[in-house]
């Protein structure tokens, strides 16, 4: 199909559609705190305290093994002291999202979904960081929305995912192949439709919309090559979804690194080796994460 031939089959899909998934309200509140110009910890933690449950949630995942606070952490307040901004703000992002869809995708493991997606969140903004991008921390939330497409796939098109999943099964293939196969389009269409109806930044929806093709990506080239890579990485490294997949990468022939290389030139110092064992340490904090929210 065409770009255009395949923005109609999903628009024409997709608006038709009565139970969408919408995005929790609260998501919306810390983007537009992440537009503002010097964002405070108070109004962050305004918006939390505005929900109990999510305010619980974080004081949970602030006690598990992932974070070894010394002394209990009681209150909202404590936990933000300890934390700082960034950390707290990726916090909300992960427990709502996690939260809001965990009923949806009966079809297939949403524990893996969000392992893989929790993953890439980490793995992005390691590799920004080591390329010495400014907005680092912002990479955490693109790999961590990356694939929100996948959950609309699995749980909107009934009749058409049975035969996805058989693909993944038989050809040892990726999602975003079986899809092509199966439907003509894919989760990455998918995911960016919803994001421009969501209003997310131009940055997120690039990230969502062309992670698979990142040479295709009209602005934020760094940030989808960033992406992409991290979704490499954690399909490599047993963090992929639970479906045997045939991957042979060489990172410095994949495009994704070329456009880094362009801009970054940091990037061939990498020691693929170590930033490889340096992933497999993080995958723990991953695992420790998934099961506090589960
Ligand atoms: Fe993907
Ligand atoms: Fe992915």
């Amino acid at each position: 199909m065409t770009p255009s031939e395949r923005a109609a089959a999903i628009e024409a899909r997709l608006s038709r559609m009565k139970d969408l998934p919408t995005l929790p309200v609260i998501i919306l509140k810390v983007l537009e705190l992440m537009n503002r110009s010097d964002p405070s910890i108070q109004d962050l933690s305004n918006l939390i305290s505005a929900d109990q449950v999510l305010a619980s949630k974080i004081i949970k995942v602030v006690n598990s093994p992932l974070y070894a606070v010394r002394t209990e952490i009681r209150n909202l307040q404590q936990a933000m002291a300890y934390l700082g901004f960034e950390a707290v703000k990726n916090l909300v992002l992960t427990c709502s999202l996690i939260s809001h869809f965990a009923g949806k995708g009966a079809a297939f493991n949403m524990k893996t979904f969000w392992a893989h997606s929790f993953g890439c969140g980490i793995v992005s903004k390691l590799i920004a960081g080591k390329l010495g991008f400014e907005s680092a921390e912002s990479l955490y939330l693109a790999g961590l929305v990356h694939d929100l497409g996948e959950v609309v796939i699995s749980t909107a098109y009934t009749v058409e995912f049975p035969a996805i999943l058989k693909l993944l099964q038989t050809d040892g293939c990726s999602f975003y192949t079986a899809e092509e196969k199966v439907l003509g389009y894919t989760h990455c269409d998918v995911g960016g439709w919803l994001a421009v109806k969501w209003r997310f930044p131009e940055s997120l929806t690039q990230a969502i919309r062309y992670h698979h093709t990142p040479s295709m990506a009209k602005s934020a080239k760094e940030v989808v090559a960033v992406v992409n890579l991290a979704d490499l990485f954690c399909r490599l490294r047993s963090l992929g979804y639970e479906f045997f997949e045939e991957l042979d990468v060489s990172f410095p022939d994949e495009p994704a690194w070329q456009i880094l290389k362009a801009s970054s030139p940091a990037i061939d110092s990498i020691d693929l080796e170590r930033f490889t064992y340096e992933l497999d340490e993080k995958m723990d904090d991953v695992h420790n994460l998934i099961a506090t929210m589960y």
